[in-house]
């Protein structure tokens, strides 16, 4: 691994502060009748963490499944294309569907699962991503809810790897390489 460090960008009492922030908005306005349960899809494995906290910030009723696709690997560009590693267990159809993301990056992951979760007919389907990196967006894709927009940098963390690595940390951190 090159020589590195990582720097602080939003502290854990930043990040749990703008999640109780987006349960509040999801909660008013995730379109359908309140009495539909709001069926909560993490992408694994970068937004566990996020979901697993956004959850706790929902009604008792609210249900969670995961998805997982290919992404990144070992490197840190999008190569484009999409897969499906694990699918959801849980059935879409007539369901208030909330897809909830840890980056929105080139949007081409987003733009996929939406198609992906569409054609199962749910009954309203918006997106919460935790980060947005708008200066690299490849695709328009629509997003409800949004964290915090950041610029073009490396982050990890609270569920957000490099490699696997640093996905334990409790706050969100920017990867900054030594220079040579
Ligand atoms: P997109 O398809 O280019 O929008 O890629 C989105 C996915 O790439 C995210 O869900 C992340 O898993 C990964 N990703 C994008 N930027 C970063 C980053 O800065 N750190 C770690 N993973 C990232
Ligand atoms: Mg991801």
């Amino acid at each position: 691994m090159v020589p590195h460090r990582i720097e602080t960008l939003f502290t854990a009492e930043q990040v749990a502060a703008r999640v109780a922030e987006l349960g509040e908005s999801i909660a008013a306005g995730v379109p359908g009748t309140p009495e539909t349960p709001i069926l909560v899809v993490g992408v694994l494995k970068g937004a566990f963490v996020f979901t697993a906290d956004l959850l706790r910030r929902l009604r008792p009723e609210t249900e969670v499944d995961f998805i997982a696709c290919s992404s990144y690997g070992k490197a840190t560009e999008s190569s484009g294309a999409v897969r499906i590693l694990k699918d959801l267990d849980l059935p879409v159809e007539g369901r208030r569907v909330l897809l909830v993301e840890d980056i929105v990056d080139t949007g081409l992951t987003l733009a996929y699962l939406r198609d992906h979760l569409q054609r199962q007919k749910p009954a309203a389907l918006q997106v919460c991503t935790l980060l947005d990196k708008p200066q690299r967006r490849k695709v328009d894709v629509a997003v409800d809810y949004t964290g915090f927009i950041i610029p073009d940098e490396f982050v990890v963390g609270y569920g957000i790897d490099w490699a696997e690595r640093y996905r334990h940390l409790p706050y969100i951190g920017v990867v900054k390489f030594q220079d040579p």
